[in-house]
């Protein structure tokens, strides 16, 4: 099968698009021939092995899992031994984790990481929505776990976990204020944000508003300036942030261990979050994505064979949401 391969870490330069073997359906697994995926953070980070603490985790002189590529749609074509909630010819979506990647054209994926596609998405649109829109899930139902009435504060909210955010926030019952750049606004409002602050004619840090919920997907406020945008008891969830400026130790990784160990001594919630996409987080949004509660928005969409210009795109410049692969 055709598959985008990457040997060592670097720039996108260093993606092929080569043959590979195709992968089987291991126990607990399900193989699915892949029609499209999407881009997300984790693929630069990965493909750049930065920060380069996180290559004791992906592979300590190069990636161990050489096929790059998280998010996935596509068709089953066998399950292994012990799946039950999806079988052949059924079209799913799901996320791959950390293990080999979604641009290829068949993929090998735990069973618990892959769900039934929302009806009435074609494959991009389905493509563009597990790992985005399971981590803003993750941190605002779990994690930071709104109520209706809350106040939320998105930082980030027109990137592709961003987009989510907003809307999941808003089907929470919160009242959602997002920050963007000038040309997101409409986006913003269009996704239901109550308010939109645009960061680059006013600065939300001297808006003197406080939150319930601070959701960060920048990185680019200090921890003190994020705590002050809280409450006395708000909740401020860490995802990261950051874009590729040369290569970094622990990049915005400083910011998630120094706000989990600040978070054990203060009223104050302040959480990190780590990405786990499950099949029970893919049904529940494929349930919002069907009552029209929650859309996934794509920027722009790549063949298979252009995902080195998918990757640039999305690490050098602002992406709207979400950057789709299409696999023939
Ligand atoms: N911890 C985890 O497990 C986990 C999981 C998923 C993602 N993440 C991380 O979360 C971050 C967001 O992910 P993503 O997929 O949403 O990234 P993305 O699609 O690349 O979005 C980045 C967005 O940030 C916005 N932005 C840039 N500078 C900004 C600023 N100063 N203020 C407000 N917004 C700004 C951009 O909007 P404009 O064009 O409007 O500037 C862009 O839309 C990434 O760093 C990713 O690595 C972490």
């Amino acid at each position: 099968m055709k598959a985008i391969v990457q040997r060592e870490y670097g720039s996108p330069d260093g993606l092929r698009l080569e043959e590979v073997d195709r992968p089987d359906a291991a126990q607990g697994h399900v193989l699915v021939r892949v029609r499209a995926a999407s881009v997300n953070a984790a693929d630069w980070h990965v493909m750049r092995g930065d920060p380069k603490l996180a290559r004791l985790q992906l592979g300590v002189r190069r990636p161990k899992a050489p096929i790059r590529g998280r998010d996935f749609a596509g068709v089953v074509v066998e399950v292994g031994a012990g799946v039950t909630h999806v079988g052949p010819g059924d079209e799913v979506f799901g996320d791959t984790g950390t293990t080999d990647g979604a641009f290829a054209e068949y993929v090998s994926v735990p069973g618990g990481r892959v769900a039934l596609k929302p009806a009435g998405l074609t494959f991009e649109q389905a493509a563009a929505v597990p790992l985005a829109g399971c981590t803003a899930l993750l941190g605002l139902r779990d994690v930071a776990r709104v109520q209706a009435g809350q106040r939320l504060l998105v930082n980030g909210a027109s990137g592709g976990v961003g987009t989510f955010a907003v809307q999941i926030g808003k089907t929470l019952g919160a009242h959602v204020t997002a920050v963007c750049s000038t040309r997101n606004v409409e986006l913003a409002r269009s996704l239901g944000a109550d308010d939109v602050i645009d960061y680059t004619t006013e600065d939300v840090a001297t808006a003197g508003q406080r939150f319930d919920v601070v959701l960060d997907l920048v990185g680019n406020r200090s921890l003190r300036e994020l705590r002050r945008l809280l409450t006395g008891r708000g909740t401020l969830v860490l995802s990261g942030g950051g874009v590729f400026d040369g290569g970094s130790l622990v990049g915005p990784m400083g910011l998630i261990i120094g706000g989990g160990l600040v978070g054990r001594v203060l009223r104050q919630r302040i959480q990190p979050l780590v990405a786990d996409t499950t099949t029970e987080r893919l049904t529940a949004l494929a349930a919002l994505i069907e009552a029209r509660q929650v859309r996934p928005v794509i920027d722009r969409t790549y063949a298979l064979a252009e995902v080195p210009t998918a990757i640039r795109y999305l690490e050098t410049e602002h992406a709207r949401a979400k950057v789709v692969v299409t696999v023939p």
